[in-house]
């Protein structure tokens, strides 16, 4: 027996020892590095135009010395100056809620009042994530058996058809926001967005939410966007926004999705650690985690030969996904006209 796991170790380390100096030489010659989005290695980014391929590689460039450990949003809340006289009516938006703890720790974090806005019956369109997967729009709504099963274990109940406020300082707006925003807005007049979280999730809800903000947008709005490096989705409805009307803006910080934080809340340790471990390795064993180990997938190949050793690190290092970008607004360009 001592015999058998003395001869394995050895064996075990010129495995490890071969596939580590294949990985360097592979590492050198690879030519795809920059063509992937460090969040599924999905879509080749050379199929986009040229410009949107260079905002694209701008905005890696600029993120990777913004990695946060934590999450974006909770980051930007609790970084929101304390409420005063003057900022008082500024708007907190949270637009896809779910269960609503996004809302509800954005309130605790920022010491604000936040409306979260959302169908609670799921996604309005269908959601195509890069050239990955679609998510059938009707996902995420409340009378999924997932959804039902968070909002036991966190509390939460409905309320005339709303998730409960369980305390914080929330007001939930039932309904698309297509249909919702506007008229939200405009019982609002003058009123500028300090907050504007994007979890909506697809294309065409992000673009239509912010065009129907855009008047309330001020310098020093902070915009999160909970699936940035989704390039078909969050982002691509931002570049194109931004770009149509010359706003001037900085990134501030890359780091975890919100989705993570609903099971933070669950009450019971017992069932917490239960959770962590079921989505973790539900995660990297069947899910989107996957192409990390499974080598005939190609995003194995273009993760370990192509992505910088501090976007593997920063990737394998999340209990959750890292795609959650925040960015404030420096200038209004065209919308200030
Ligand atoms: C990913 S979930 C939000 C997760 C939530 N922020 C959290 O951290 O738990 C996306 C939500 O957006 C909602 N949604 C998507 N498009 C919408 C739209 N146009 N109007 C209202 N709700 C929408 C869905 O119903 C879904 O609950």
């Amino acid at each position: 027996m001592a015999v058998g796991v003395v001869a394995v170790a050895p064996m075990t380390l010129v495995v490890v020892g071969v596939a580590a100096v294949l990985l360097v030489c592979g590492r050198m010659v690879y030519r795809g590095r920059d063509r992937f989005i460090p969040n599924l290695y999905s879509r080749d980014i050379s199929v986009y135009e040229a410009a949107y391929r260079t905002f694209i590689a701008d905005s890696l460039t600029s993120l990777r010395d913004r990695k946060i450990p934590g999450h974006t949003l909770l980051w930007e809340a609790s970084r929101l100056p304390a409420p005063s006289r003057d900022t008082a009516d500024e708007l907190l938006l949270d637009l896809g809620v779910w269960i609503g703890w996004s809302t509800r720790l954005t309130a605790e974090a920022s010491g604000r009042r936040v409306y979260g806005f959302d169908t609670f019956t799921g996604l309005v369109e269908d959601w195509q994530i890069d050239d990955h997967v679609v998510i059938n729009s009707g996902t995420f709504s409340l009378a999924e058996p997932l959804a039902r099963q968070l909002m036991r274990d966190t509390g939460v109940a409905l309320e005339d058809g709303v998730p409960s406020a369980l305390g914080r300082d929330v007001q939930f707006v039932k309904g698309s926001t297509y249909d919702t925003l506007a008229p939200f807005l405009a019982a609002r007049p003058d009123v500028p967005i300090r907050l504007f979280h994007m979890d909506l999730d697809t294309y065409e809800s992000c673009l239509h939410a912010l065009e129907t903000c855009k008047d309330r947008f001020v310098e020093g709005s902070i915009l999160v966007f909970d699936e940035y490096l989704v390039t078909n989705g969050e982002m691509r409805a931002f570049y194109e926004f931004q770009e149509k009307y010359g706003l001037e803006w900085r990134y501030r910080a890359w780091g975890l999705e919100a989705m993570e934080m609903n099971v933070r809340m669950v009450r019971s340790p017992v069932k917490r650690l239960w959770y962590y471990t079921d989505w973790i390795s539900r995660y990297w064993l069947r899910g989107d985690g996957r192409f990390v180990w499974q080598f005939v997938d190609k995003r194995f190949w273009r993760f370990w030969l192509g992505a910088p050793a501090g976007d593997i690190a920063f990737m394998l290092g999340a209990a959750g996904q890292r795609k959650s970008v925040s960015l404030e607004i420096t200038g209004l360009g065209r919308l200030g006209e």
